[in-house]
């Protein structure tokens, strides 16, 4: 099959990997992509550009790896071209790009979720103040916009709440103040195709920069999967609870979905609750989680795209477990300094590199972006496996760079629990 992956980051590299033995076309891509598919150059990631190059190569499937392209509606276009997408339409992507619409949807399909109240710009300083009355701490704020993961501020100290909230204000986005979710979180990746759910493993990212959750929230500093401290049934809870009533709440209202619903969810004392939805893989969780699908993933994505999921086989997956630890460019999240160069011996093995932000020069590989690379270990064991990973990260040498050493060692070490029901 011809498919044509939109993105550029380790998400799109591990999708690539999982298609590997198809005609593989991606855009822009990157570095690391070049040994698996065509990268081809792009001039935004908005429908038109996408249905040009999709027409172009004659593709006969597109998988949208970001979320922008998604909620600008690249795959109505696409969909309307009549070349099969895996994707969301726009309007069923606002469960991630529109927080006051998730919310909607989770009230009326009585799903549980934090409380919240949404602030807009007109409201300024005042609501900020207001909100942050009703609220925390733990404080929870939240821009309204997209802004991959990294527009989320939880903390004690109610001046940099207060600095955050009027941050986005200022950018001209509303602010969500959400009330706190206690308890580990879970990001399960649902495969959705109308009212079908199929859930993949479970994981866990590590979204903090720092060891031991410190520092700025970031887009992911690792993740592994799958969980060993998930009460039993609970993936199938998650699905029942939260994943199948939302899909079936948007086939009520003519919106249905059909890609993948990215379930972020705390598990407190009453089990799940919903932290957000995103309308796309999750990266750096995929990376680990796509290491152990043993189905065709050519397989899985075109029966979601082509509305045939229900007629899917159960997914088979390999025993043990994966786990992935990023490289990060120096000043990441912040100001990402590009440009360094990196070497290391596994950086053309895509088993246990996936690059994020890489160019290639004539002197080699350097950093492009500010998650550089991820890198990817397995074992049978979530020890094992995150062992695995930083033997191999050690071997990559980056000036600047730096990588939390604390992926999965809360885990490992039982450290993770969720209080009994
Ligand atoms: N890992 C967080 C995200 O993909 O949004």
């Amino acid at each position: 099959m011809r498919i044509l992956v939109i993105g550029s980051g380790g998400r799109e590299h591990a999708l690539l990997k999982g298609l590997a033995g198809n005609e593989l076309f991606v855009a822009p891509g990157n570095a690391g992509m070049e040994s698996l598919a065509k990268c081809l150059p792009i001039d935004a990631l908005t429908p038109q550009p996408i249905v040009d190059l999709a027409k172009e190569v004659d593709a006969e499937l597109v998988v949208i790896g970001p979320e922008v392209p998604l909620v600008a509606g690249a795959a109505d276009a696409l969909r309307e071209a009549g070349i099969p997408v895996f994707g969301p339409t726009q309007e069923a992507a606002q469960l991630e790009g529109s927080k006051a619409f998730a919310k909607d949807v989770m009230a009326a399909a009585g799903v549980a979720t934090a409380r919240a109240l949404r602030v807009t710009p007109e409201e300024g300083t005042a609501g900020v103040e207001s909100a942050l009355e009703q609220f925390g701490p733990n404080y929870v704020v939240k821009d309204d916009g997209l802004a991959g993961g990294k527009g989320v501020v939880v903390t004690t100290d109610r001046a940099e709440a207060a600095a955050h909230a009027n941050a986005v204000l200022e950018a001209g986005n509303p602010v969500l103040f959400e009330s706190f979710l206690e308890g580990p979180e879970v990001s399960l990746f649902c495969l959705v195709d109308g009212e079908t759910v199929v859930p993949l493993l479970p994981a866990q990212d590590h979204k903090r920069a720092y060891d031991n959750d410190e520092g700025p929230n970031t887009g992911g500093m690792g993740a592994y999967t799958p969980l060993p401290w998930l009460p039993e049934g609970g993936v199938e809870r998650i699905v029942d609870e939260i994943a199948r009533p939302v899909a079936r709440e948007m086939v009520a209202r003519g919106i249905p979905y059909q890609g993948l619903l990215y379930v972020g969810a705390a598990w407190g004392s009453e089990g799940p609750s919903v932290v957000e939805f995103n309308a796309r893989f999750g990266d750096p969780e995929t990376q680990p989680v796509l290491s152990l699908l043993k189905t065709p993933l050519d397989t899985v994505l075109y029966a979601v795209a082509t509305g045939t999921l229900a007629d899917l086989a159960p997914l088979e997956w390999e025993d043990g477990f994966a786990a992935t630890v990023v490289l990060a460019a120096e000043n990441y999240p912040a100001s990402p300094v590009k440009g360094d160069a990196i070497t290391g011996a596994e950086l053309d093995n895509p088993d246990k590199v996936l690059h994020a932000g890489t160019k290639r020069t004539d002197a080699g590989y350097v950093s492009a972006g500010g998650r550089v690379l991820n890198v990817l270990g397995r074992g049978a064991t979530l020890e094992e496996a995150v062992a695995d990973a930083y033997r191999v990260i050690e071997g990559i040498e980056m000036r600047g760079s730096f990588y939390r050493k604390d992926i999965g060692r809360r885990a490992v070490a039982g450290e993770v629990s969720v209080e009994k029901q």
